[in-house]
């Protein structure tokens, strides 16, 4: 594969692909900024190597076609900042005007294309509009890490327009970090696994079990467990018809030796808000009007013990509803947990994409842990050992 650093870029046009599909507030400011501060090294490169650079990427799932929410130029200040160098726009990310202004741009230079996913031919992965798009730059980057789990137009059908395709430092970095995790884990390796679904992390908790040497299981989807396992739940969240496969993946981890860690205790609210009424209750023994928001005061400190005394931390998923601050303990103690566990005992933490990287951000210990991954999706299925059509893309 060739990688930016290995690759010279001067006198060339970089067409990027990049995950800008960052969370906007209503005044359309960036909440959590990751995914852009994240590429800023592999577009530095290039144009310190005397390239220019043309960005691509999505925001969000536009339906209807060009939508001021879902418009790109919302990045375009809070880029040019982070960067240090100011960014032009292409408020049409193909056609006329899009093709003069790439070719007008001078090394040194950087243009933002407008949203992707303004033309349904993006998802769809249309060979012509792939196509057009590849008109734009002579050379291809691929550094969209966090989309690489679609086979769309810009993340995998362009390749096929460019000799030169070339893996991004975003793209190389987590490749190397999930890899390091699945192949080379130190022990005892510890998988926490948060959310609120089984669903969405069974076929990972599946491969995980061959890995770890611990379990430990919190957020939404301890509930499926606990009443899989006879207790009472209340109000909490519940996968009904995942009952059978929560005793399954407990009598697997029996089989392969993982020792599996579940709450002891639980923050219960009398309604979904942050405002509720706050009571702690032993797990399974949760009132019929209540709901489970948050690990309690002795689960805290039995899943501390664990991280504290592992090598590897792989945390993906939060332990509680942590967008309300009043229910966002346990997941704080997590993350303060593991990142004790890399400074104390230099283990290596990885921090899984999506709500796991938000939590980790919001507790104000980004920067502390080994490796914050910017994939939410697109991590989790490279973990689960499929091939993710943007990195076969690179490969091919
Ligand atoms: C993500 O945030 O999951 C990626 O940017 C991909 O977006 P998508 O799930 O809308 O394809
Ligand atoms: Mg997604």
């Amino acid at each position: 594969m060739k990688t930016v650093d290995s690759f010279d870029f001067a006198g060339r046009k970089a067409l990027v692909r990049v995950d800008f599909n960052v969370p906007l507030n209503e005044r359309f400011e960036i909440t959590d900024d990751t995914r852009i501060k994240a590429t800023i090294p592999t577009i530095k490169k290039i144009l310190a190597d005397g390239g220019s650079v043309i960005l691509m990427s999505h925001l969000g799932r536009p339906k209807e076609g060009p939508t001021e929410k879902y418009s790109l130029k919302h990045i375009v200040a809070p880029l040019s900042l982070i960067l240090g160098v100011p960014v032009k726009f292409a408020d049409d990310c193909i056609g006329e005007q899009a093709k003069e202004q790439a070719a007008a741009l001078q090394p040194g230079e950087v243009l933002l294309l407008e949203n992707l996913r303004f033309y349904k031919e993006e998802e769809k992965g249309d060979v012509a509009f792939a196509e057009k798009l590849s008109q734009l730059g002579d050379v291809w980057v691929n550094d969209a890490f966090g989309t690489a789990h679609r086979a769309h137009a810009s993340t995998a059908v362009i390749a096929q327009f460019f000799t030169d395709r070339i893996c991004g430092k975003v793209m190389q970095a987590e490749i190397d970090n999930a890899r390091h995790i699945l192949e080379n884990a130190e022990k005892p390796f510890t998988a926490i696994m948060g959310g609120a679904k089984i669903s969405d992390k069974i076929l990972i908790i599946e491969r995980l079990l061959d890995k770890v040497d611990n379990l430990i299981i919190g957020g939404g989807m301890t509930y499926t467990f606990t009443k899989a396992l006879g207790g009472k739940i209340g109000k909490s969240l519940l996968e009904a018809d995942k009952l059978g496969l929560a005793l399954n993946i407990l009598e697997k981890a029996k089989e392969k030796g993982v020792k599996v860690y579940m709450p002891l205790d639980n923050v219960t609210a009398d309604s979904f808000s942050n405002d509720a009424k706050r009571e702690v209750f032993a797990t399974g023994e949760i009132p019929d009007e209540l709901q489970g928001l948050d690990i309690g005061p002795k689960t805290i400190e039995l899943f501390s013990q664990v991280i504290a005394e592992s090598k590897t931390i792989l945390w993906n998923g939060p332990m509680g509803v942590f967008e309300f601050p009043n229910f966002a303990t346990g997941t704080n103690a997590i993350a303060e947990a593991v990142v004790k566990a890399t400074d104390d005992k230099n283990a290596f933490s990885l921090i899984g994409g999506g709500d796991s990287a938000a939590a980790i951000n919001n507790a104000g210990y980004g920067d502390r842990v080994s490796y914050v991954s910017t994939g939410g999706g697109a991590l989790l299925e490279y973990m689960e050992g499929k091939v993710l059509p943007g990195v076969a893309a690179l490969e091919a």
